[in-house]
């Protein structure tokens, strides 16, 4: 399927129209922010990396029961997904606190929470993508209650599927941020992206960050690092 024309361009990815509204083409950029674009750097081949990556989890959650909107990779950068009506929400789980929990609530980096920890987020860079509740969604219109309690359900299966899969790798799926889209109106899919750039992975045994704090904390390999990810899951990404 062509790409015909430039619709969104995002921090990370741009999203083409195909010769068939139904469909779109996702392309993963190698640019790389963080801090609500305020730091940026063009990291080369991770365009390549995050695009297979992305499919191997999608691919992967859609085998355990998880709608995604992913349908093929067509290259290395590119993916065909449907088109979805995305909520302007992002939907966070922790199972440890690290991030931006640390600063609002002065918590402990690492700190093992009692329970996976569910937070919502308006997608919104200008106002620093603030933390809301179900109420603010409802008030705003944002999403009706079924949608945010099928949120959160996806969500929570999301995190059982893929904290298994990392534990595997002997990786700990510290955090993630995903998308919701709607299909036709009325079918809640698991839409944009999961890789190391909206996640948190941490080595079991020495602790080491192999996700985008690696960018965030100018520590570098960063490419090198989601490579490593994908080798220890057993992915082959081809490289251009
Ligand atoms: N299936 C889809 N249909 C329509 N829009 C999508 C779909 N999947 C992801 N998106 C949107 O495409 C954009 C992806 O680009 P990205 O660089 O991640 O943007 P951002 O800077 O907003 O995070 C996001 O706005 C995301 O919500
Ligand atoms: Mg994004």
């Amino acid at each position: 399927m062509e790409k015909l024309k430039e619709i969104t361009s995002g921090k990370a990815k741009s999203l083409y129209t195909t010769s068939d509204d139904r469909y779109l083409v996702m392309n993963f950029r190698d640019d790389t922010s963080a801090f609500d674009g305020k730091k940026k750097e063009a990291l080369l081949g991770k365009g390549a990396v995050n695009n297979q990556f992305n499919a191997f989890i999608l691919e992967h959650l859609d085998s355990e029961g998880v709608n995604t909107h992913h349908i093929e990779v067509l290259n290395t950068t590119d993916s065909l997904v449907h088109k979805l009506q995305m909520f302007p929400i992002e939907c966070v789980i922790r199972n440890r606190a690290s991030g931006s929990i640390c600063r609002r609530l002065g918590t402990e980096d690492g700190l093992i929470l009692e329970s996976p920890l569910f937070e919502f987020f308006l997608k919104d860079d200008d106002l620093g993508d603030p933390l809301i509740n179900d109420e603010h969604i409802l008030s705003f219109g944002w999403a009706k209650e079924e949608h945010i309690t099928e949120m959160k359900k996806l969500t929570y299966k999301i995190n059982e599927i893929l904290s298994k899969l990392f534990l595997d790798s002997g990786l700990i799926l510290v955090d993630f941020k995903v998308e919701f889209g709607l299909l036709g109106g009325e079918k809640i899919i698991l839409a944009d992206e999961f890789t190391p750039d909206g996640c948190r992975l941490w080595d079991v045994k020495t602790g080491k960050k192999m996700d985008k704090d690696r960018f965030r904390e100018g520590l570098g390999d960063v490419v090198e690092s989601y490579h490593q990810v994908a080798d220890r899951l057993g992915m082959n990404i081809k490289l251009d």
